[in-house]
C-alpha cells in the first residue's frame, strides 16, 4: 500500500481545463497538514463539516480585520462595503445554483433552518388537516422533524416513500403515494447516510405533473455535483455553506420568486420589514422578508469566497475525482472480512458507510482516532434510515475531492486492526 498523502497516479486527473493534482489541491487546506495522536491526519468526515481552504479563512479574518460593519443599514463606507460584499454573495449563489435571480437566494443559519422556514412559512400557508406531505425513508432528521412539527400543528399526514436495500428510492411506490391529498413533496438530493443520489429531476417532473410543490435538501449534494435549480425546476432548494467548504453558521434557501413573494415571513425583526408602526407592519421586499436581524455577514461573504474557489476547481472535475475515489474506496473497504457496506445504490457520491461483523460502530471509530483517522459513527442524523436497515449505528467514511487514495489505504489498514484487535 502506498503512504498517506502519495501521491498516486490517479490522484492526478487530467481534462480540458488544468490538471486535478491533489497533492496540490492539499495546499489549500491547512487544517490537513497537521498530526492526530501523532500520525498524519486524515479526515474522512467531510459529510458532517468539510474543511475550509486558506482563501477562506483569509477572506473571513480580512472582513473582520478591516471591513466588519453591519449591511443593509449605514451610509458610511464601511458598511457600504459590507453590504456590496454580502450582496456579492448572494449573487454569486444565485449564479452556483443557476437560480433566474438573486433575490430567489435567502440566507438562513444552516440547511436545517432553510427546511423549517420553508415549512413553517410555505408549508403552514399551503397545508391543513387532511392533506399529505411525502418524504422519503432516507431522510436526515431535519427532513423529517420540521414535517412532523408541521403536521402536528395542521392535522396534515406524513406519508414516507420506501426504498429498497441497496438504499434506492422507490419510484414506483413514490408514484403510488403521490395523490389529490399531496400538498408537499421534500425529498434528500444525496442522502447523507447512505451516499444515494436521488433522481430528484424526475421526482420534480413527477410531483409537478399533479401540481404538487417540490423541496430538495441539498446538503450533500451541493459540495459533490453541479446543481441547477433552473434545470431541476424544484421549487426550493437548500444547502449548508459549511458543508460546501465554507463557514458555520450560514445556509441557503433557493426558494421560485412567486412562492417567496406569496409566503409570510418566517420571523419578525429588523431588516425584514419596510415601516413599523404599533398598528401595522409593512414587510420589506423577497429576500430580505426573511432575513429577520443582523445575519453571520463574514460567513456569507466567506461562503461567497468557498464558490469562487469551487468554480476554480471546477465542481465537473470534482465529481470526476470523487467518483473514481469513491469507487476506490467502496472496493477497499468491502474487500475486508466482516465489512458490509450499507447503502449500495448505483448511484451514489461521496460516502462509504459499513458495519463491521461483531464490533460496535463507536468501536470502531475510536481505534481509528488512535491511527489519525477521523470518521463519523453512531446513527448520522438519521436514524429511520438505520432502523430500515436493522442496525443501531453504523460507521461512515465520506469523502472530498482533498482526499487521497493514499487515506483510503490508510482506512482500510485500521479497519484492518480493528478486526484483529477484536478477533
Ligand atoms: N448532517 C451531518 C452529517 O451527516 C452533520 O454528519
Amino acid at each position: 500500500m502506498k503512504a498517506v498523502n502519495q501521491v498516486a497516479a490517479a490522484d492526478t486527473l487530467s481534462g480540458p481545463r488544468v490538471a486535478f493534482n491533489v497533492e496540490r489541491i492539499r495546499e489549500d487546506f491547512p487544517v490537513l497538514k497537521q498530526r492526530v495522536h501523532g500520525k498524519p491526519l486524515v479526515y474522512l468526515d467531510s459529510a458532517a463539516t468539510s474543511q475550509k481552504p486558506k482563501v477562506v479563512i483569509d477572506t473571513v479574518t480580512q472582513y473582520y480585520l478591516a471591513e466588519n460593519s453591519n449591511i443593509h443599514r449605514g451610509i458610511h463606507f464601511l458598511s457600504e462595503q459590507a453590504t456590496r460584499a454580502f450582496e456579492d454573495s448572494r449573487a454569486k449563489v444565485a449564479r452556483f445554483l443557476n437560480a433566474s435571480t438573486a433575490q430567489e437566494i435567502v440566507f438562513v443559519r444552516g440547511a436545517t433552518e432553510g427546511i423549517n422556514l420553508v415549512a413553517q412559512s410555505f408549508g403552514r400557508m399551503r397545508v391543513k388537516a387532511g392533506d399529505e406531505i411525502i418524504i422519503s425513508a432516507m431522510e436526515h432528521h431535519s427532513n423529517i422533524v420540521p414535517w412532523q412539527i408541521l403536521c402536528q400543528e395542521t392535522g396534515a399526514v406524513l406519508r414516507v416513500v420506501p426504498i429498497n436495500d441497496r438504499g434506492e428510492f422507490l419510484v414506483d411506490e413514490y408514484a403510488k403515494l403521490l395523490s389529490p391529498k399531496t400538498r408537499l413533496v421534500s425529498v434528500v438530493h444525496v442522502s447523507n447516510a447512505l451516499g444515494t443520489i436521488n433522481p430528484v429531476k424526475r421526482i420534480v417532473e413527477m410531483a409537478h405533473s399533479r401540481g404538487v410543490p417540490v423541496l430538495i435538501d441539498g446538503a450533500q449534494a451541493a459540495p459533490h455535483l453541479t446543481v441547477d435549480v433552473g434545470e431541476l425546476d424544484c421549487d426550493f432548494y437548500v444547502f449548508s455553506s459549511h458543508k460546501l467548504f465554507g463557514p458555520t453558521g450560514v445556509g441557503v434557501v433557493y426558494g421560485k420568486a412567486h412562492h417567496l413573494e406569496a409566503m409570510p415571513p418566517y420571523q419578525g425583526g429588523g431588516d425584514m420589514i419596510l415601516s413599523v408602526t404599533f398598528e401595522k407592519t409593512l414587510y420589506n421586499v423577497i429576500p430580505f422578508k426573511f432575513e429577520a436581524g443582523t445575519p453571520h455577514i463574514a460567513g456569507v461573504i466567506g461562503l461567497g469566497a468557498a464558490i469562487d474557489y469551487l468554480d476554480g476547481v471546477g465542481l465537473d472535475r470534482i465529481a470526476a475525482y470523487e467518483s473514481g475515489l469513491l469507487a476506490y474506496a467502496t472496493e477497499a473497504v468491502s474487500a475486508v472480512p466482516g465489512v458490509r457496506l450499507i447503502g449500495t445504490a448505483k448511484e451514489k457520491a461521496s460516502i462509504v458507510t459499513f458495519v463491521l461483523e461483531g464490533v460496535h460502530a463507536h468501536d470502531i471509530g475510536t481505534i481509528l482516532d488512535q491511527e489519525g483517522i477521523a470518521i463519523r459513527t453512531g446513527h448520522h442524523c438519521a436514524q429511520p434510515v438505520l432502523q430500515r436497515f436493522g442496525v443501531p449505528a453504523t460507521a461512515r467514511a465520506s469523502l472530498a475531492f482533498y482526499n487521497t487514495r493514499g487515506e483510503i489505504d490508510a482506512l482500510v489498514r485500521g479497519i484492518r486492526k480493528v478486526t484483529e484487535l477484536f478477533g
